[in-house]
């Protein structure tokens, strides 16, 4: 059964109040969301499995440990680009695959336009990344992808979600466990998460 973490993190809230505001322009809008992402890779790697590896240190030897495989971010295009490079920075040496995915803005629903991932994802972690979970049909469907390539472990990392989207991911993968920066409270008829940021793509890349 997968386990949803809810971080609820004083910092990440100040920083996600600035990012909400209307006003914020796209540099403070990147640069607010790297730092919030990165707060949330510090908890999503938290239990990265690791195997025990023997290290001399100057006094003795010891039994340390390291990460058994190095992860694969998965960000969902476009909005999950702007995650990439926080993670990375705290793990490196991490693949990336992408999926490109665009929710209708009709029917709500997610259509996909590109999909690469790497050949040896079944034997890693997989840490998909997308700044807003919603009515949870893109990340679904992210999630559908990355199984049929043959991923077993993966984790959904997210800034804001609705509670309709983080139920739709446990109903549909219960597998996978949810990492959220902050819950808020609904949807509204257009499917954007209220109070929620407005497009997360568009703000992060100033194509409003
Ligand atoms: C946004 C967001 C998610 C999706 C969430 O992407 O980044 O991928 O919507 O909504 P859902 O949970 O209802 O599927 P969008 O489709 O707007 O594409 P973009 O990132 O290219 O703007
Ligand atoms: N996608 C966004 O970028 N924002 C929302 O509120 C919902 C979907």
């Amino acid at each position: 059964m997968s386990q949803t973490t809810i971080l609820n993190h004083n910092l990440l809230t100040h920083k996600l109040t600035l990012l909400r505001d209307k006003n914020t322009d796209v540099k403070d809008f990147r640069n607010l969301l790297y730092e919030i992402a990165t707060l949330i890779a510090y908890e999503v790697t938290k239990t990265l499995p690791v195997k025990d590896a023997e290290v001399e240190t100057p006094l003795c030897k010891m039994t340390g440990a390291v990460l058994e495989n190095q992860p694969v971010l998965v960000p969902i295009l476009r909005a999950g680009l702007g995650m990439v490079e926080p993670f990375l920075n705290i793990i490196p040496a991490a693949k990336v695959g992408h999926i490109g995915l665009a929710r209708n803005h009709d029917t709500h629903l997610p259509e996909e336009y590109y999909c690469k991932l790497p050949d040896d994802i079944s034997q890693r972690e997989v840490i998909v990344l997308d700044p807003m979970l919603a009515t949870g049909g893109s990340g679904s469907a992210a999630i559908d992808f990355i199984k049929k390539r043959g991923a077993k472990n993966i984790r959904f990392a997210c800034i804001i979600a609705a509670p309709e989207g983080v139920e739709v991911i446990k109903k549909d993968h219960p597998d996978v466990d949810i990492f959220v920066g902050v819950l808020d409270e609904c949807l509204n008829e257009n499917a954007y998460i209220v109070p929620g940021l407005g497009d997360a793509g568009d703000r992060l890349f100033g194509t409003l």
